[in-house]
């Protein structure tokens, strides 16, 4: 068993369009690196050592429940010191508290042994997720943990699926400066869905994993429609329609928000094109006041890993 280990977890977009709470995928490059030790003991001290503002109340980080369920689950006691060496900013669309929790998770397997198989060590990084944004999702821990692109087919017990990743498949992410809570994002959402909209909705989950795994990347694109969460969702991002009309003239495979928003993403299967949609992305917000940050990256297969253990 390691006494130390810095661990990597990679920044994830939840819900790939029309697969809410149940799909997600990560991004190349970007993540959160925390350095974890373990000592006799039983407690948890947590420093916060980049410039992104983190509340220092340990109870309000969610790298601290992540702990506790994992310890809970092997039914063990010990001091863990967390060391926050790099961080996405929270908000931004990412999967910020994912890459922590999910982190977390990881690295307290590596420090453990690796007693937990997937499914649990997602079920730990869920506890962070509750904290951020007050639901049991899985669809940027699951990704974050595992990589690549991910379906959660079922909750009760949990039960993911690793789907494949096309080639060539790029990502541009923008992230406006409006500030949209996960929780209020959640809470607008309707209790049910019209019949008519599950059945687009199903149909295009179907078409979306068949187009993964056949490579037919138009049906990729066809089939990312979201009839559930985005139709209440798009208020919060101005321009939106009039956005995904400019990218998909561009070339781009489909625009979608990235989790519960206000980021949206857009898919290409080339970069040439995802850079221009990243400028189209920056020139429709620029041209409203709003600040941005853009990330154009390739979509990853690798999900959480050790970078150094002793
Ligand atoms: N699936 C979640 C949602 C992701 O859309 O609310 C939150 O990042």
């Amino acid at each position: 068993m390691s006494e130390r280990v810095k661990v990597f977890a990679p920044a994830s977009i939840a819900n790939m369009g029309c697969g809410f709470d149940v799909m997600g995928f990560t991004l190349d490059e970007e993540g959160d690196i925390l350095e974890m030790r373990r000592s006799e003991g039983d407690g948890i001290s947590i420093v916060n050592e980049t410039e992104i503002p983190l509340p220092e109340d340990i109870e309000k980080n969610v790298v601290t429940p992540v702990i506790r369920k994992f310890l809970d689950i092997i039914d063990k006691k010990a001091q863990i010191d967390v060391r926050i060496l790099r961080k996405i900013y929270p908000g931004s669309g990412i999967g910020s508290s994912s890459a922590s929790s999910s982190a977390a998770a990881y690295g307290m397997n590596a420090l453990f042994g690796y007693p937990l198989s997937d499914e649990e060590l997602v079920e730990c990084a869920m506890e962070g997720e509750n904290l951020a944004s007050g639901g049991y999702h899985a669809d940027n821990a699951a990704p974050a943990l595992m990589g690549g692109i991910v379906l959660i087919r079922g909750y009760e017990p949990l039960d993911i699926i690793k789907l494949p990743v096309p080639g060539n498949f790029y990502c541009s992410v923008i992230h406006p400066e409006i500030v949209v809570s996960t929780k209020q994002a959640r809470e607008i959402l309707p209790d049910k869905v019209p019949l008519h909209d599950a059945i687009r909705q199903w149909g295009n989950v179907g078409g979306l994993v068949a187009g993964l795994y056949s490579g037919d990347i138009a049906l990729v694109g066809r089939a990312m429609r979201d009839f559930v969460a985005e139709p209440c969702r798009k208020q919060f991002i101005p321009g939106f329609d009039e956005l995904r009309c400019k990218l998909v003239d561009a070339g781009a495979l489909a625009m979608n928000i990235a989790g519960s928003g206000p980021s949206v993403f857009a898919l290409a299967d080339r970069y040439s094109v995802a850079a221009k949609a990243g400028k189209i992305m920056k020139e429709h917000f620029g041209s409203r006041s709003i600040g941005y940050d853009v990330y154009v990256v390739k979509v990853s297969n690798n999900g959480a890993k050790i970078l150094e253990e002793e």
